[in-house]
Order: C-alpha cells, then sequence, then structure tokens
C-alpha cells in the first residue's frame, strides 16, 4: 500500500483541500461543524483562522491527491479548541488516516489547553467511533432549526414603545457580559472581536439598560445567516423581547443580498426557546452532537 503523508495545508494545497472538504461537508454522513459549504466560504474561514492555517490545519496526500483533512479553531479565552474535521476519502483505512491525523496535532496544540470539542451530525459514523473510542463524551445535542427567507412575515411591531432595538456599543459591554452565558461557544470578548459588517450584534434596551441581544452572522457565500445566540435577562422574559430580536434578527438579515435562509441551533431540552423559534416559522432541520475530551484527564498524549 502506498504510503500516506500528512503534512501542514499549504497555499499550493488551500484550493484542492478547500474543494475535499466541500465534498464532504454536504453530506450528513461526513459533515462536521463549524466550516462552511461551498468552496468559497470554507477558503475565507480557514484564511481566518489565527495565527495561519498553515499552522492550524493538516492534510493527509496519497500519490499526490488530497484524502484528508484535520483542522483546529483555537480559543485563548476559553483555553480550548475546536476540531474542524477529520474528512477523510478512504473508506478502508479510514481510523488510521484519522489517528495519524490527530497524533500529528500533537505539536500545534498549546500545552495549557484543558478542552478539546468537535461536533457533528449523528449519521457521521466514522468521527463518531473514533471520537468515542478516544475518550471524547457527549455533552450537547442541539437541534438546527432554519427559517426560510420566503416564511418570514415581517417585522414583529414594538409594543411597548420603551424597547429600543439597536446595535451594540462598546459602552453597553458591562450589562452585555452580565447576560451572555460563561458556557456560549464563543466568550462575550470574543464576540465583540468578531464585530463586522457581517457579524452583527443587537440590543434590547429598556430604561437605558441593556435586558436582551441577538448576535448572528452572516455567511455570504453560502447565502445564509447564522443566529448564534438569543438571551434575555431572566427578569425581562415573557415580555415579547425575544420575538422582538428575532424579528429584527431576521429582517436585518434578510437584507443582505442572496440571503435564503437563518438558521439557528437550540439545546434539545430547551424547549422554551424551540417553542418560541418555531412560533416564529422556524423549522427543524437536523440534530448536531458535540463531542468533549478533558485535556486535563486525557492529555493529547495518550493517543497512540
Ligand atoms: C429563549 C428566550 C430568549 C426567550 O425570550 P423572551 O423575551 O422570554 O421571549 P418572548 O417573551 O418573546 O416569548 C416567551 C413567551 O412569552 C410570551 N409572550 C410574548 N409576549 C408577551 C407579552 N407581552 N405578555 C405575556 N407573554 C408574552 C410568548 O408567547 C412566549 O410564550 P411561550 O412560553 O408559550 O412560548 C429567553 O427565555 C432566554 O434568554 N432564555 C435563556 C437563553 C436561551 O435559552 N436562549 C436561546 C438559546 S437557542
Amino acid at each position: 500500500m502506498n504510503e500516506i503523508l500528512i503534512s501542514n495545508l499549504s497555499q499550493e494545497t488551500l484550493d484542492e483541500t478547500v474543494r475535499f472538504i466541500s465534498s464532504y461537508q454536504n453530506a450528513d454522513e461526513s459533515f462536521v461543524a463549524w466550516l462552511g459549504y461551498s468552496t468559497n466560504e470554507i477558503k475565507s474561514q480557514l484564511m481566518a483562522l489565527t495565527p495561519s492555517f498553515n499552522e492550524r490545519c493538516l492534510i493527509a496526500v496519497d500519490r499526490g491527491v488530497v484524502c484528508g483533512f484535520l483542522g483546529i479553531y483555537v480559543s485563548e479565552d476559553q483555553n480550548a479548541f475546536r476540531l474542524l474535521g477529520p474528512y477523510i476519502s478512504t473508506l478502508n483505512n479510514w481510523n488510521e488516516v484519522a489517528m495519524n491525523l490527530l497524533n500529528a496535532l500533537k505539536p500545534i496544540i498549546p500545552a495549557h489547553f484543558s478542552m478539546a470539542k468537535v461536533s457533528f451530525y449523528n449519521a457521521n459514523v466514522n468521527c463518531k467511533r473514533m471520537y468515542e473510542t478516544n475518550d471524547f463524551s457527549l455533552y450537547n445535542a442541539e437541534k438546527t432549526l432554519i427559517l426560510e427567507k420566503k416564511s418570514f412575515t415581517g417585522l414583529k411591531e414594538v409594543t411597548n414603545p420603551e424597547i429600543i432595538i439597536r446595535d451594540y456599543h462598546s459602552s453597553d459591554f458591562n450589562e452585555f457580559i452580565q447576560i451572555h452565558p460563561t458556557t456560549a461557544y464563543f466568550t462575550g470578548s470574543e464576540v465583540v472581536k468578531r464585530l463586522n459588517h457581517v457579524n452583527r450584534l443587537l440590543v434590547a434596551e429598556l430604561a437605558k439598560r441593556v435586558i436582551g441581544y441577538g448576535y448572528f452572522e452572516i455567511f455570504v457565500a453560502d447565502e445564509f445567516a447564522e443566529l448564534c445566540f438569543l438571551n434575555v435577562s431572566p427578569e425581562s422574559r415573557n415580555r415579547g423581547i425575544g420575538s422582538l430580536l428575532i424579528s429584527r434578527v431576521a429582517n436585518e438579515a434578510i437584507k443582505h443580498q442572496g440571503i435564503c435562509h437563518i438558521q439557528i441551533s437550540v439545546r434539545v431540552n430547551n424547549q422554551e426557546a424551540e417553542r418560541l423559534y418555531t412560533r416564529n416559522g422556524f423549522k427543524e432541520k437536523n440534530v448536531i452532537f458535540a463531542f468533549q475530551r478533558d485535556l486535563n484527564i486525557y492529555s493529547w498524549d495518550d493517543f497512540t
């Protein structure tokens, strides 16, 4: 059998690798969360990795052809990293290539990191088996819900004229951080650092205080928006503020040319939020399972 070589992703192999990932990302059996679907979206995401895609991504190459990919997205704020893959084309030695990629990550994982995370559909049986046998355990399951542009019926009326929905200002940070859950996959500081014309944070203000927010990102090349976080402070719930924020987010997202749908993920046991979304026109699409490995208990050096 030919030797499969593992190397860092390079500028020369970037386009082939992006095409490779995109072809696997579009099938539930090989989908892994976080990267987009189209080649343009995936390329721009890889190019945005820090410090660089060369340092954060590995490929497997068989006789000059890319046959595997594994990257990491790191969160210094959370001392954690997210595995972007693996995607592997050679089904007969899938596990061997996957383990070679995981092992090759060792030198690029900062020693102080305490958690590794990865998410994928249940249909991705190769990833599920490989991660489960390597001390990753299920910590979360989220339903993906979709609001099609054509099902969006328009902006909700503001019944309380004292509630203002507006873009976030830096002076809102202390109030925003009070509402943003510490368990969210981006910390409050990370959300704020990501803000630009396609990553937006809308806040609900009442009596000059921020009482809720919705944060969304637009995947321009993939033509959809993701409502990443929606939170209303406990004392302000059940007054229509969540619905108002959803409606504003949908309206703002749909203004972007080409956006066909808005996506959200909601924990399977969060019936309160799911009811709110379905009442606002969202429909269930899929369930994503999230796994993690506690590196304080199982160090990355334990992979054999
Ligand atoms: C989910 C969440 C954002 C909803 O926010 P909210 O402001 O309470 O949402 P709304 O007020 O629009 O809707 C909640 C309920 O109040 C009802 N309601 C809306 N306006 C109302 C009003 N003026 N008077 C009384 N009830 C009202 C809604 O019909 C809805 O009823 P339901 O429980 O039968 O669905 C909020 O509960 C929250 O922050 N939860 C914790 C974080 C979370 O789970 N976020 C979602 C993650 S995906």
